[in-house]
């Protein structure tokens, strides 16, 4: 294991009925008035916004609407809701949402302060140094963004996917109620089981030795989000099963489950240049990409994916190297049966396109921990996303 420092503040609220808390959390915090940031549209339908607004209002805490933000959110959103922060003289950012609405919570709170281009906090140009503070009433788990200190967007002049951080920008407060994610199309319910389990195997995968209690950990997550998300498919509304899989989903990158571990991430770099280009589901392209890395890392650290053979899909014939070879198609099998993309043909993507991917992907390379990839190693995964 190595060395680490775990810190995170945010506090979560959890369970049915406590989005009603929302008004007086923010209060708590001497708040008096927020920009309440959502996407297009689902909070509405699902009584979502209005149970905020009461809440809101209730504690006395003003709001100023900031609707619109897209799935894969865009770097012209982010300045557009800075400016209209400005212009309101808001305190603090509630977003109501999923990953892509609390990243782009997080990029205005730190752009709210930061006087130049926003964008220089993900080109490493300038780091973070005051945010505005965010709270999140969560509508979909996939992203753990509503308990981490990270964000995402894409500048989309430049078709560059790109992360960004700062301890300042855990949520305060974040609320989940699981049944609010009743109302989820099947694909999202599907998109955020991946993302979960990508989570997972980035820090489980990372070929960090000796990480007994920690694998541990992963290996729960990873069982209890392949049983539920199978459940929740055919029931969407059972409650303990959305309970089951929201907090796992929370738990892979809340910071807990990469202690003592570095992390790989490189499957995510490339997924984010998928996105970039064709906007497509992070979970969906996370589907087809990760098995592809696997089959060309599995070499590096053969006993870590007999040890996943084993425990996840309970392999026990074979050598070591077969066992993992075993486990990997089992869990393209998995996807499969849930729905998820598990090919690029399936998504459309040509093959002609793959150097100028790679290309995207590599901009920050090498990449990766288990094992460094540049351009051409990136190319070859890529070319075995077709498989
Ligand atoms: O826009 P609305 O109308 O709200 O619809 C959303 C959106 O279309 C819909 N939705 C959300 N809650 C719903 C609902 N529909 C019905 N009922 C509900 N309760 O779901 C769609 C997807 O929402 P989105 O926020 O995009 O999903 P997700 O949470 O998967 O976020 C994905 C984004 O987060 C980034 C991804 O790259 C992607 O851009 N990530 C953020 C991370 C982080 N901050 O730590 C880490 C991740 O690895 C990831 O990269
Ligand atoms: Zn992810």
């Amino acid at each position: 294991m190595n060395n680490f420092t775990y810190y995170n503040p945010t506090k979560m609220i959890f369970g049915k009925d406590t989005i009603s808390q929302i008004g007086k959390q923010i209060k708590e915090q001497g708040i008096n008035k927020v920009l309440l940031l959502y996407g297009k549209g689902s909070v509405i339908k699902n009584g979502v916004y209005d149970k905020v607004v009461e809440s809101l209002k209730s504690s006395g805490v003003q709001h100023v609407d900031f609707s619109g933000v897209k799935p894969n959110p865009v770097l012209s959103t982010v300045k557009e809701a800075i400016k209209a922060m400005k212009d309101n003289s808001v305190e603090a950012i509630l977003a109501l949402g999923g990953g892509s609405v609390i990243d782009s919570a997080k990029a205005a709170a730190a752009g709210f302060y930061y006087e130049g281009d926003v964008w220089d906090l993900f080109e490493r140009k300038a780091m973070v140094n005051k945010a505005l503070p965010i709270f999140t009433v969560l509508t979909i788990s996939a992203t753990g963004s509503e308990m981490n200190s990270g964000g995402v967007i894409t500048n989309e002049a430049e078709n560059k996917k790109w992360s960004f951080g700062s301890p300042l920008l855990y949520p305060k407060v974040s609320i989940i109620d699981p049944t609010i994610q009743f109302t989820l199309p099947e694909n999202q319910t599907v998109n955020g089981a991946v993302d979960t389990l990508s989570h997972v195997f980035e820090l489980y995968f990372d070929g960090t030795r000796n990480t007994d209690m920690m694998d541990e950990l992963s290996e729960g997550i990873i069982r209890t989000m392949m049983k539920h998300v199978k459940i929740l498919l055919k029931d969407k509304e059972n409650y303990e099963s959305r309970c089951e899989f929201t907090w796992s989903s929370t738990l892979a990158l809340n910071g807990m489950n990469g202690t003592g571990r570095v992390g790989d991430w490189s499957s995510h770099q490339i997924e984010h240049s998928l996105s970039a280009f064709y906007d497509i589901s992070h979970g969906a392209g996370l589907a087809i990409v990760f098995p592809a890395w696997m089959k060309y890392v599995q070499h590096c650290h053969v006993e870590k994916f007999e040890r996943f053979a084993e425990r996840i899909f309970d392999i026990k014939e074979g050598s070591p190297e077969e066992k993992g070879i075993k486990a990997i198609e089992k869990l393209k099998e998995f996807y499969k049966e849930i729905g998820a993309p598990i090919s690029l043909k399936e998504v459309e993507i040509p093959r002609e396109d793959l150097n100028k991917l790679a290309e995207n992907a590599a901009l920050l390379s090498p990449i990766g921990s288990m094992k460094k990839l540049y351009k051409e190693d990136i190319l070859k995964i890529l070319e075995l996303c077709y498989e």
